[in-house]
């Protein structure tokens, strides 16, 4: 029998609740160009001042966005790793698994046909992006 190991995208991305205003079609579709990456507590999958090629969704786990003053926690539904794909900027920060971490990963060249065929989800990313820009830029 083949080992279940519960790495399913499509189940993962009923978790991120991005992906809940979606129709079941579009869910499928999306599922179909995200990889699950499973992290180990410790394990950095960000650095900061690389290129970005790619940006993750938070199936389950917490990750650390190592920024100045103060790290941000990032859990279950969260994003992270588009500003690099927004902005053509090098990676800002590092981000580092604090728990086993379910991951969905988004290559940069699927990125900008997601965020094309769906608006909404273009909508809700580009919105908490400005806000973390906000964040970087602030005295
Ligand atoms: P990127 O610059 O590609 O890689 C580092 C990521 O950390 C960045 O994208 C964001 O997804 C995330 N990040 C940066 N600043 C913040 C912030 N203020 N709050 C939450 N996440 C952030």
């Amino acid at each position: 029998p083949k080992l279940d190991l519960g790495l399913q995208p499509d189940k993962l991305v009923a978790r991120v609740p991005l992906f809940n205003t979606l129709s079941a079609e579009r869910v499928t579709a999306i599922a179909q160009l995200l990889t699950p990456l499973l992290l180990v507590p410790g394990e950095q999958v960000v650095s900061k001042g690389e290129p970005g090629d790619a940006m993750y969704f938070i199936s389950s786990g917490a990750v650390q966005v190592r920024i100045e003053p103060d790290p941000v926690l990032l859990g279950s539904g969260d994003f992270f790793g588009e500003l690099a794909l927004l902005t053509q900027a090098p990676r800002n920060a590092d981000v580092i698994a604090m728990a086993y971490c379910q991951l969905l990963v988004l290559q940069s060249q699927d990125f900008q046909q997601l965020l094309a065929e769906n608006p909404s989800l273009q909508e809700q990313i580009n919105r908490i992006a400005r806000d973390r820009l906000d964040v970087e830029i602030s005295p």
